[in-house]
């Protein structure tokens, strides 16, 4: 098996040395049960190429650089109305665990390039196409079709985990030693619906900038947008002007961690002062000048609130102070992502011609009381996975304007509610890490340049120019640098998490020179440089400490 480093050397498991079934579709076929057909398999050879079928419209990208593995694609019948397929990769050179990984927005396809991330460290790693065949952003095969939602909710992760364990045991004729999940965004929802549903499916649990609160997520994602719209009122912030707000963010927020470096280190504990951008009377071009207008200052303090709506009801919680290089995707065009709009329209079923400007609180209520497909992963009693010794490893960027960074803490703040009122700690198998500067699961904004990568779900994919030759932390291959070794080190060998090292490449794709590596930390705790003269692009330069209300809503 491969070696993998934790914080302390990790005695190896009992290696399960070689396959004990050929790479071919009848091997297979004789393990699966009859409504579950090979669609294919493929061996690809070391530092070969999967070529994904063009049918796979969600994750076009073939990964390069792929460990010698047999690649497979299953696909199961349930009924008339549900079916889906997953991928399996199964490396020659085993680490004898499992992997499973997400998807992300409504993608209904195989992600082939996290798959291949997983194979990297040796893992047999699945992904599912979770029942249907879309791209991200296309929410129209939902309409009226409640065991689609379902099979996207929930069924067709858990039932693809089962069976995928089955042919990997059948592979290699050995079950898999332990198993785990990564996933981020609608990933990181799937992951919690499995620790809430499922908590034997596995040992340990990463789920990034998770999409849990589906109901209102969605929702909010129509408010925000209504904000800054239509683009021809007088309140409304044209996206050239984003980077203006950004900058006046940085100004101000910058240094209130004692350190001018460009990374926000904590947006709530800045009292931002919007009318600092305020326009004079003689303004011609506002992105020259670099100003607001009054109304466009007060959508700005809109934003920037959390949604509450009637008699007070919070719904969900606001886009953060700089999370503003990223408000291109919900807040830029002449609609609302269609992330947003499309859910009312095909999963609450009103229809396409339901138009997003007749938004008011009875939609979330309408969402509330249906949940179409049972998504929303809100079941805040944790105790089940806890009790099987699982472990729950969540991540969240702090300029994430895709889901806001709060609905994370949220999250937390609840399952702590709901097991710290029973005497119950959440520490020794929950933790939570806020990542300042990052954005969406990944990546980070060119003014803030703050390290981000952390081997976390997609991440690995997004480096390289050879997409899937990389996985883990390139030069730090361990359970500081690498969340998923983390996580590992914690499940099979109790070392929690104290912290972790985030990393930033001079240029993240082509995986050249370390720029900076920073302290990230279990919420709410928060790293705090140590000052007097230490290298703030050291990890070392920085400590978790305090228990500080980072993102208290
Ligand atoms: C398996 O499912 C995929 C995706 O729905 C489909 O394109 C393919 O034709 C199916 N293969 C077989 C053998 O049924
Ligand atoms: C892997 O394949 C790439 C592309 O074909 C090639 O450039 C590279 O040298 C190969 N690496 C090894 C270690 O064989
Ligand atoms: C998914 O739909 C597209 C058309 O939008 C089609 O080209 C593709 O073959 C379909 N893929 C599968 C797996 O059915
Ligand atoms: C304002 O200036 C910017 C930057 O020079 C330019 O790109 C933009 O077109 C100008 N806008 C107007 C309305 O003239
Ligand atoms: C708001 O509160 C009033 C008074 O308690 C109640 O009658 C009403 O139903 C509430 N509305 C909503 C949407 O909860
Ligand atoms: C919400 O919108 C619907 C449809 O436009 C309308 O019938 C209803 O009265 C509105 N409800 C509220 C609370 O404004
Ligand atoms: C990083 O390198 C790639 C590939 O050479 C290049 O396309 C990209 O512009 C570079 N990014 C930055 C921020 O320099």
């Amino acid at each position: 098996m491969k070696h993998l480093k934790f914080f302390t050397p990790l005695s190896l498991l009992p290696s399960i040395a070689s396959a004990t079934l050929s790479c071919t579709p009848s091997a297979f076929q004789a393990h699966l049960p009859s409504n579950a057909i090979v669609a294919f398999t493929r061996s690809v050879p070391n530092n070969g190429t999967f070529e994904v079928p063009t049918s796979n419209i969600a994750y076009p990208t073939s990964p390069e650089g792929l460990p010698a593995l047999c690649a497979i694609q299953i696909n199961v019948t349930r009924s008339p109305e549900s079916s889906f397929s997953f991928g399996l990769f199964l490396p020659q050179d085993w680490n004898s665990r499992f992997l499973a990984v997400g998807n992300g927005g409504f993608a209904g396809g195989i992600n082939y390039l996290d798959m291949a991330a997983g194979a990297g460290y040796g893992f047999a790693t699945m992904s599912t196409d979770t029942g249907h065949n879309s791209t991200s952003g296309d929410l129209s095969w939902a309409f009226e079709a409640e065991e689609r939602r379902v099979d996207f909710g929930w069924r067709a992760m858990h039932e693809s985990v089962v069976l995928a364990k089955q042919v990997t045991q059948a592979f290699y004729g050995g079950e898999a030693e332990w198993s785990y999940y990564s996933g981020c965004s609608t990933g990181g929802r799937q992951g919690l619906k499995e620790v809430q549903m499922f908590p034997e499916d596995f040992d340990g649990v990463l789920a990034g900038a998770p999409a849990w609160w589906t109901t209102h997520l969605q929702t909010w994602t129509i408010r925000v947008a209504l904000h800054n719209l239509p683009v021809d009122a007088e309140w409304h912030i044209p996206a050239e002007l984003f980077p203006v707000v950004e900058a006046e963010v940085l100004k101000q927020c910058d240094g209130e961690d004692g350190l001018v470096d460009g990374v926000i280190m904590g947006p709530r504990r800045c009292d931002f002062f919007a009318e600092a951008l305020l326009c004079g009377p003689d303004v011609v071009n506002q992105t020259t000048a670099g100003c607001l207008t009054a109304p466009q200052i007060g959508t700005l303090e809109k934003i920037h609130s959390d949604y509450v709506d009637v008699n007070q009801t919070f719904v969900f919680p606001r886009l953060e102070l700089g999370s503003e290089s990223q408000w291109s995707v919900l807040l830029g065009a002449s609609t609302p992502s269609t992330l947003g709009y499309e859910y009312p329209q095909y999963f609450l079923d009103l229809g396409p011609n339901w138009d997003f400007y007749n938004f008011n609180y009875s939609i979330v209520e309408l969402a509330d009381r249906t949940d179409p497909g049972n998504c929303n992963a809100d079941d805040f009693d944790l105790r089940q996975f806890r009790a099987r010794g699982g472990k729950l490893l969540t991540y969240h960027g702090a300029s994430d304007a895709l889901i806001s960074t709060g609905s994370s803490s949220y999250f937390y703040r609840s399952v702590l509610k709901t097991l710290g009122s029973r005497g119950i700690d959440l520490d020794p198998f929950y933790r939570h890490f806020l990542v300042p500067g990052m954005q969406h699961c990944s990546g980070t904004s060119e003014s803030m340049n703050a390290p981000w990568y952390f081997a976390g779900a997609g991440q690995a994919g997004t480096l390289s120019s050879r997409p899937g030759s990389v996985h883990s932390t390139p030069g730090f291959e361990d359970g500081e640098h690498d969340a998923l070794i983390a996580l590992m080190g914690w499940t099979e060998k109790g070392l929690a998490p104290e912290f972790l090292v985030a990393t930033k490449w001079r240029n993240d794709t082509l995986v050249d020179e370390v720029w900076r590596q920073r302290k990230i930390c279990p919420y709410p705790r928060r790293a705090r440089f140590v000052g007097g003269g230490a290298d703030p692009d050291v990890a070392g330069s920085w400590r978790c400490e305090g228990l500080y209300d980072m993102v208290a809503q």
